[in-house]
């Protein structure tokens, strides 16, 4: 049984293993690994933790760390109107819906925010996670020309958005 809630501070160790794994088993994200000790994750998750503008999602399977679903708010007050978003599934529990979960709870926190847009960028050849990004209403916007590079290779990324209250 899958659940899902607000990471908190204590959940620092687990988020790394997960960031860790799910940095392995892809290419698609912007990283293969974090390096960094759990007293510096655990500072990062309470910027969330104790945010109403902001929000850091994980999905569990017991004390497993399954999915991580993450709103960061832009802090400049022009641009304070927008948010990024990211998403991360263990690959073994990719295809059961936990993404969408967690899309889904993102977007609701968004809109009860006042978020006018969310954006993204995603690997042109993400095939899963554009399909999902789809689904929720995204559109695209823009293709940023070699985004990526991956062991010497070059990747775009496609740029996708959602408006959320026009
Ligand atoms: C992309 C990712 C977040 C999707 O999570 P998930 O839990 O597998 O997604 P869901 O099971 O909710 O599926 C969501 C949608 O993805 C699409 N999808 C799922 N499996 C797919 C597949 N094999 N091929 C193409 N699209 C697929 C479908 O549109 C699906 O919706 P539907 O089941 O209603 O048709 C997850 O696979 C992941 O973390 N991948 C590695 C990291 C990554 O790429 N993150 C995104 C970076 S931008």
């Amino acid at each position: 049984m899958i659940s899902i809630r607000k990471a908190e501070p204590t959940d620092a160790r687990a988020l790394l293993l997960h960031i860790n794994t799910v940095g392995k088993e892809t290419d698609f994200l912007s990283f293969s690994e974090f390096n960094i000790s759990e007293e510096r994750e655990a500072r990062f998750i309470r910027r969330f933790s104790e945010s109403e503008s902001d929000l850091m999602l994980i999905a569990l399977d017991g004390e497993l760390v399954v999915g991580n679903g993450v709103i960061e708010r832009e802090r400049i007050p022009r641009y304070s109107h927008r948010a990024t978003l990211s998403l991360t599934v263990l690959s073994e529990y990719s295809g059961q819906g936990i993404g969408s979960s967690l899309m889904k709870e993102l977007l609701d926190f968004s809109r009860v925010s006042g978020l006018r847009t969310v954006s993204l960028e995603v690997r042109a050849d993400n095939v899963r996670a554009i399909s999902l990004y789809r689904k929720f209403g995204f559109d695209l916007i823009g293709t940023y020309k070699d985004y990526f590079c991956i062991d010497g290779k070059y990747y775009d990324a496609l740029i996708m958005q959602i408006i959320l209250q026009r």
